[in-house]
């Protein structure tokens, strides 16, 4: 089946913010769409979003962030070499990387090139008659993934209420993906109420729709989330545990981890060891983004003497990116990579990084981000792709609950098992 029509414009993101949304249309008349999302705590080695800045008319009231270039590309060189083309995933991405041969993408732009790929991607599913996880998985169980689902926010997600930009659960002994949204449901819930007990303020929600309370420190915050999980009636460790992500490029200032809350600053070497500390007291089964995006030889340090079990993730670090990728296998820096397609600006190429990564016995997470709207091709994404695990915010936000719903759905209308990645933590 052919494409008969493609474009672009542009629409707005949880954060009101401009993103790209691109259309195909095929043959049989249908039209397919997708929205692309965009981070606020940005890797530098991701690849390019394209905004426009303030100097156009067109942005006006948009304070720079208008994406009319990167639209303005799929409207034209995209849409000219692309319409007539048949519906096939991977040679689209290939023209599309023909057209911007530039490791980040930066001619046509990351958010344009993304949106036309996943569109076709989803118009492609549909031509061949099935779901976009199928798509990617035509036999045999699909897996959905384990939740890894942000109770507490901060960072730049939260006005820097907390140091550490999240806080979050894993339902990790939940027998499926119904049962583990439950619970985080549960828990969240029982964390505003524990906060308003505590005269804390629970009805505000950061970004990804977490709770924004400040603490004086990560300890008071991971034994609050504790207290919430209790509260509820699950056993902490081997019904639900905590996973952080740091986001420490955020606050990695003059070679030096400046933390407000203790106001208190770290060599690397000394936040390694106040990292290990953490994940020795506390029940975490996962760690995001300890060290700043390029501080390899601390994450080095920490991977060689955290506990085996410990997932360490990088998100800023690895950025969905295969060279990176490759040297965090070569140097046994991380032991785990989040995932997301706007890092990497293509979906095969997405793929391929998370491929690469299973092949090297890495865990992924695929991860959206702050910025996100109310698509939910980010479910069938990380279930077709097997990840195993998936990150997407709080239980709160309709363009949260989009993808949550879409692995509720899922979990109904295919046949799937679920996946338990940290099966037996605690
Ligand atoms: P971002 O945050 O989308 O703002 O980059 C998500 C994350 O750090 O995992
Ligand atoms: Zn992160």
């Amino acid at each position: 089946m052919k494409i008969t029509d493609l474009i672009g414009y542009q629409v707005l993101d949880s954060r009101g913010k401009p993103t790209v949304a691109a259309a195909v249309t095929l043959e049989d008349g249908t039209t397919h769409t997708a929205r692309v999302p965009s981070g606020a705590s940005t890797g530098k080695h991701e690849a390019l979003e394209l905004r426009d800045g303030s100097s156009t008319h067109a942005d006006k009231y948009f304070g720079g962030h208008s994406v009319n270039k990167a639209v303005e590309n799929i409207n034209t060189v995209i849409s000219q070499h692309l319409i007539g083309e048949p519906i096939d995933l991977s040679l689209i991405d290939q023209k599309l990387e023909q057209l911007d041969p530039s490791a980040n993408h930066g001619q046509l732009g990351a958010n344009a090139t993304l949106a036309v790929s996943l569109a076709s991607a989803i118009a492609a599913a549909h031509a061949k008659g099935l779901s976009l996880a199928r798509y990617f998985q035509p036999d045999g169980k699909l897996l959905l993934p384990m939740p890894m689902v942000n109770i507490l926010s901060g960072g730049a997600h939260a006005n820097r209420t907390l140091d550490f930009q999240d806080v979050l659960v894993v339902p990790c002994g939940a027998n499926s993906f119904a049962e583990a949204i439950s619970w985080v449901v549960a828990v969240r819930e029982s964390a505003a109420k524990l906060g308003s007990q505590q005269g804390k303020v629970t009805n505000l929600v950061a970004d990804e729709g977490g709770l924004g309370i400040a603490f004086p420190s990560i300890q008071e915050a991971c034994n609050f989330v504790l207290s919430a999980i209790e509260e509820v009636g699950l056993s902490v460790g081997s019904q639900v545990s905590l996973a952080l992500d740091v986001a420490s490029t955020q606050f990695f200032k003059g070679e030096r981890y400046q933390l407000n809350n203790p106001g208190r600053e770290f060599t690397s070497d000394e936040f390694v060891h106040f990292i290990l500390g953490l994940v020795t007291e506390f029940p975490i089964v996962s760690i995001e983004d300890p060290f700043a995006e390029d501080d390899w030889n601390a994450w080095q340090s920490f991977t060689g003497l955290a506990p085996s079990s410990l997932q360490i993730l990088g998100d800023d670090l690895l950025t969905t990116n295969s060279a990176r990728l490759d040297r965090s296998i070569a140097t046994k820096a991380a032991n785990a990579i989040l995932i997301k397609a706007n890092q990497n600006g293509l979906v095969t190429s997405t793929l391929e990084v998370l491929l690469r990564a299973h092949g090297a016995g890495f865990n992924t997470v695929v991860s959206a981000r702050s910025g996100e709207t109310e698509d939910s091709w980010l479910a069938d994404l990380a279930t077709g792709w097997r990840a195993g695990q998936i990150k997407v915010g709080s239980t709160h936000g309709a363009e949260r609950n989009a993808k949550w719903n879409r692995l509720l759905e899922l979990e109904k209308r295919e046949d799937t098992e679920f996946a338990r990645p940290f099966n037996g933590a605690g």
